[in-house]
């Protein structure tokens, strides 16, 4: 009976609210109550997609569930799989498979509107050029192309025919990753000091992939210098990383699978890094910042929250952490897909833009330098064209 007094009025009197964190439930009440609010009335963008790989297959899987967009062409170049997934994804006979030496057919089908580039990142850049020439907004998986010069060159395309370019930073659009970057904004840590990214990647991607990566700081660690640029809004000044070989295959052909890294930004805030090939419990994808007023930090997920702990004479086991990206950027991947179709069907501003693909670019390429040179490397932003308030 102690706490009988604290009962308080009928729940029955409250007025419903619920979290607006539980993005799910605000989906839910957006299907029940049919909110037409929520949907975009546009038609449809008719779109291609080139390659069906690891990053090709999320998207192909988003793009055929999505209303919004109908698929056209499928553009790859390992034949003997288009049977295959003609079934697997039951795909009508109105999507259509070629292969890369016949692409013209699709940039001069004057139909298509889209394009998605899950390719190699050494093909990017002339898919992009080539689906920009013939006026298809690009939705492109990252790195836009393998050097900054080529990137530039895409960037220019676009704007000169006034095509969106979005460069695939999958992790902005995580609602954990988000709601951090929001809070911070907010001031709810104060003036943040520290910025801590972790990613180790698992599995341990294949070394035909790696040959054609571009390399662990352009393929890797660019989302990693994105995440705590677009934290801290603003760009470093100084880049100090150390990295190392410790798989021999990686060491073979002179890149780096062990990486720990140092921004310093002019505000003061540094952010610090720690990078890996292979990760062997699991795709370990963590942030955290720290201010003068408290720190905020995002775990790893796992796809069974509800099932805890086992306990046992063994001690204490909690279930895996998502094993790769597929599964713990599932849903990042989705809304990435929402955002550029509300770029390109109802000119919602990029949130991606030009100039922070390039500035992650610069970064990547001086911390290779940094950890190549084991000096710490500056970085002079004068020449490049940041706005003077980064957002
Ligand atoms: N944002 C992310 O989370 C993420 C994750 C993985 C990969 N990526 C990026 O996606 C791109 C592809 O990587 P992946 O791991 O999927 O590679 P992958 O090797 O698994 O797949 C590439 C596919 O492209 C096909 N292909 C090759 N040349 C082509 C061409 N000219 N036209 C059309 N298709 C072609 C190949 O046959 C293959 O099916 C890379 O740029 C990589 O950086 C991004």
């Amino acid at each position: 009976m102690a706490t009988k007094k604290f009962a308080g009025p009928s729940p029955y009197t409250f007025k419903d609210t619920y979290p607006v964190d539980d993005y799910k439930h605000t989906e839910y009440v957006n299907n029940v109550t049919a909110n037409i609010k929520t949907k975009s009335q546009a038609a449809p963008v008719v779109g291609a997609i080139f390659g069906l790989g690891r990053a090709g297959s999320i998207h192909l899987a988003s793009l055929i569930r999505n209303p919004r967009v109908i698929l056209k062409y499928i553009v790859d170049d390992r034949v003997e799989r288009f049977a295959e997934l003609k079934n697997y994804w039951k795909l009508s006979d109105d999507v259509q498979f070629v292969t890369s030496k016949d692409a013209d057919r699709v940039y001069k089908d004057k139909s298509v509107n889209v394009v998605f580039i899950g390719s190699p990142t050494y093909t990017h850049h002339d898919i992009v050029v080539n689906s920009i020439a013939n006026n298809k907004d690009v939705f492109c998986e990252k790195p836009i192309a393998e050097n900054i010069e080529d990137t530039k060159k895409c960037y220019e395309a676009a704007k000169a025919k006034g095509k969106a370019l979005y460069a695939a930073f999958n992790r902005r659009f995580d609602p954990a990753y988000r709601g951090l970057r929001d809070r911070v904004r907010k001031g709810e840590v104060g003036h943040v000091q520290i910025v801590r990214v972790t990613a180790r990647d698992s599995p341990l991607p294949s070394v035909e992939y790696l040959k054609t990566s571009g390399g662990v700081f352009h393929d890797c660690l660019v989302h990693d210098f994105d995440m705590a640029c677009w934290v801290l809004g603003e760009l470093p000044i100084r880049v100090q990383a150390h990295a190392t070989a410790l798989i021999p295959e990686v060491k073979a052909i002179d890149d780096f699978d062990t990486i720990a890294f140092l921004l310093s930004f002019p505000s003061g805030a540094v952010a610090i890094g720690d990078n890996s090939r292979y990760s062997a419990y699991g795709y370990d994808q963590r942030l955290e910042a720290f201010g003068n007023k408290g720190m905020i930090k995002v775990e790893n997920e796992r796809p069974c929250h509800s099932t805890e702990i086992v306990i046992g004479h063994e001690g204490v086991k909690q279930t895996p952490i998502y094993y790769s990206f597929p599964s713990r950027y599932q849903l990042a991947y989705k809304l990435e897909l929402e955002h550029f179709l509300d770029v390109v069907q109802h000119g919602v501003p990029m949130e991606v833009t030009s100039w922070q693909t390039l500035a992650v670019s610069k970064i990547a390429t001086a911390a290779e330098e940094s950890a190549r040179t084991s000096k710490a490397v500056d970085i002079d932003w004068s020449k490049d064209a940041i706005p003077a308030q980064y957002s």
